[in-house]
């Protein structure tokens, strides 16, 4: 315990010393806005932060927010609060902080707190944001290491809600905050970012991307290209949010032209947030006079959305039906939008507030929460809960003593069975059917016998290996590899067929669920194959139905097979040398044709030896370029895909398949090294207070 928090000491040592979170915390921080050379930040390793964490503990949540409460409406010189109440400054800065999640790999969320440094923190809309972190600096300290930054935030946004008089649904704890921000640089204007997810049009950028232009966490508040026509917003409006993950399964409706439910999420929570507070924009050369209070600049909009910017109420879209607006430029010197003839209100809209009365299904949704505000507050403070949780990813993962009930979202899973089933034994009956004489649907040896093994270890691989340390979606826990949408993804096409031949075992043991023999029977090959022996920790749950892969896509937008492997590299969590001896696995011929290869790197049919034949013929052939995705060895039976060629493309890649090449147990120990980490990496993240629990469920087997 000790060392850990000797760990935990050195690392939070390191954040405060940071020359970055320095000048974050100066008063005139240089750093909100202007733009900046980032490439020079120490990129963190996520995983290295997590096991200095392991043992995350949180706060009493409840003292923590009566706290935050106060300092609410305590107004700070530096930076006053509008009408007293720091409360919506607040809510946008845990919704920037959160809402920088997007589903495509899981990247961003306010886990790691990383808008506290650059480069998130100068990203033209986080304008100002540095000056609510500095607000929340006494809470932090109070509490020290035990608070990170991330559940700061993030709670300090339920905390506005509720003093401003909206009930929130309860609180995700457990954020690790990243020692710096190199884990944004990919969200946001930067080289690794052009690199990943170039955008050819900025304000019209596409997935993989967030937003649709670079700097800002959603759309373009002027409007599409900044042009101030509310129609042309809407579809930014939806593109952007479905990105950031909002109700993921309607946006498969959504694409697949069915109802547009996602659109629902999005309104309930976008009238949240105009609810409260105001835009800033007071002059249209700033800084403005002393820059704080009346003076404040952060978008360059200026004004309120309803006359009482600090109580929850539904007038922002009561507003939005009963008054006409017209374009007007305001102090800030941008176009925005205000309510049209004598004796109105004073409040403003943006074009993008405006778009929400420009779709058929938006105006039906302004028309209800007009009408109802108990409609609108029962269904957005679970919209708000999911867009403060959304990167956390299972409700295992949520700590502390206002954690609400597993949420859709979250796809939770059934508990594990009471009873496992002796995992030794099972395995015996995997080697058991592993060959046969007859034709069992493996691949065909030299010997004429057929084998199952090649087939084993790719469903076990093609299930483990969708885990995602960026938001800890995926895994095989939960095995949802046996239904849609992750058994149609192109590389499981076939896989069905495996999971029959494993059906027989599955149905003998009560307590096997398919997620453990999934894993189990790829090790199981691996071991009998020539590898080294691998423990097997069971007690995997599985899924009653697919839902909740649709987060985990193949990512398939990357233009260059290097640049894929070391962002996958990234997203998984993997280290990089035992990344590359996976390469070596076993393969199957079959499996390869399934997914359209042309065949396996084996000249001979022994796909049943665990060797490092792989790297030894990689580095031996003379590759020719026969497909988009494909290599031939030249004059050749022999075929690797444009994945493995990537190996040699890469002087640290190309290390690693030098020394597999010549040293086969280095090759065995770094795979077996690999294989552990990977299958037991959604498990490790498992809630760590439940430890006894955990070891009392889970079945250990060496
Ligand atoms: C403020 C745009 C979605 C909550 C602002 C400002 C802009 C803006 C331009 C003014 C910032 C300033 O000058 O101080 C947008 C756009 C959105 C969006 C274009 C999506 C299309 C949301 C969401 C929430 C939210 C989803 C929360 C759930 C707020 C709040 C403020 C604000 C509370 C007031 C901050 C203050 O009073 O200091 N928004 N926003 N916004 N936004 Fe949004």
């Amino acid at each position: 315990k000790s060392k850990n928090l000797l760990l935990l000491t050195t690392l939070s040592t390191f954040v405060l010393s940071n020359p970055l979170s320095d000048s974050l915390l100066s008063k005139d921080c240089p750093l909100s806005h202007g733009k900046r050379e980032f490439e020079s930040i120490k990129l963190s390793d996520r995983r290295t932060v997590e096991k200095l964490n392991e043992k995350r503990s949180v706060p009493d949540f409840v003292k923590v927010k009566a706290d935050i409460n106060l300092a609410l409406t305590q107004s700070q010189e530096f930076f006053p609060a509008d009408f007293g109440n720091y409360g919506p400054l607040m809510i946008r800065l845990a919704w920037h902080c959160n809402g920088s999640y997007r589903k495509t790999d899981g990247r961003g969320g306010c886990d790691g707190a990383r808008i506290r440094f650059n480069p998130e923190m100068s990203w033209e809309d986080n304008a100002n944001l540095d000056n609510a972190i500095k607000v929340l600096e006494p809470v932090k300290e109070k509490y020290g290491d035990i608070l990170s930054w991330g559940d700061l935030i993030t709670l300090t946004g339920d905390v506005s809600l509720e003093n401003m008089g909206l009930q929130t649904i309860g609180f995700c704890g457990g954020r690790i905050d990243d020692p710096d921000g190199s884990g944004s640089l990919v969200l946001g204007p930067s080289a690794d970012q052009e690199r990943i997810s170039h955008c050819v049009v900025n304000g019209d950028c596409h997935a993989p991307f967030g937003p649709t232009t670079i700097g800002l966490i959603y759309v373009n508040p002027g409007g599409h290209l900044d042009i101030p026509d509310p129609k042309l917003s809407v579809k930014d409006i939806r593109d952007s949010f479905s990105r950031m993950g909002m109700n993921d399964r309607e946006t498969v409706a959504l694409i697949g032209g069915g109802n547009n439910i996602l659109s629902e999420v999005l309104i309930q929570t976008y009238f949240l947030g105009h609810a409260f507070g105001k835009t800033h924009g007071a002059c249209s050369n700033p800084p403005c006079g002393d820059g704080v209070g009346n003076n404040t600049f952060s978008s360059g909009f200026e004004g309120q959305w309803t006359e009482t910017p600090t109580k929850w109420t539904n007038d922002f879209f009561k507003h939005l039906l009963t008054k006409k607006y017209e374009l007007f430029k305001g102090p800030g010197g941008k176009n925005q939008w205000r309510p049209a003839g004598k004796d109105e209100p004073n409040i403003r809209m943006l074009t993008s507030d405006l778009a929400l009365i420009e779709d058929p299904i938006f105006l039906d949704l302004v028309k209800e929460y007009a009408a109802d505000i108990g409609s609108l507050q029962r269904d957005f403070v679970k919209t708000w809960y999911k867009l403060m949780s959304n990167d956390m990813g299972p409700a295992t993962r949520c700590l502390g003593n206002l954690v609400p009930p597993p949420q859709p979202f979250q796809n939770p899973l059934p508990s594990p069975p009471k009873q496992l089933p002796k995992f030794s034994v099972v395995s015996k009956d995997i080697v058991k059917i592993l060959y046969s004489s007859e034709d069992n649907g493996g691949d065909q040896l030299n010997d004429g016998r057929y084998y199952l093994g090649a087939l084993f270890v790719e469903l076990a691989s093609q299930c483990l290996f969708t885990f995602r340390i960026t938001d800890y979606a995926g895994g095989c826990n939960g095995a949802r590899i046996r239904f849609s949408p992750e058994r149609d993804y192109p590389d499981n096409v076939g896989l069905d067929k495996v999971l029959e031949t494993l059906k027989p075992i599955k149905e003998k043991y009560v307590g096997l669920s398919w997620a453990d023999l999934i894993v189990l029977a790829g090790q199981t090959a691996i071991e009998e194959a020539g590898g080294e022996k691998i423990k097997f920790i069971g007690g995997r749950t599985d899924a009653a139905d697919g839902n909740g892969a649709e987060k985990i896509p193949p990512r398939d937008y990357y233009y260059n097979s290097v640049i894929k492997l070391k962002d996958q590299i990234k997203v998984t969590g993997l280290p990089t040398r035992e990344t590359v001896a996976l390469f070596g696995r076993l393969r199957s011929d079959i499996q390869q044709r399934n997914r359209n290869f042309s065949g396996t790197y084996r000249k001979s049919k022994d796909l049943n030896k665990f060797s490092n034949d792989f790297f030894k013929i990689l580095l031996k052939e003379d590759w020719k370029k026969i497909s988009e995705d494909e290599f031939q060895a030249k004059g050749k039976d022999i075929f690797i895909t444009s994945f493995d060629f990537s190996l040699l493309e890469d002087l640290e890649f190309k290390s690693y398949v030098e020394e597999f090449a010549e040293d086969l147990d280095a090759f065995k120990s770094a795979f077996k090294k690999g294989w552990d980490l990977l299958s037991k990496a959604e498990l490790n993240f498992i809630e760590k207070k439940k430890k006894t629990v955990f070891d009392r469920i889970f079945g250990f087997f060496d």
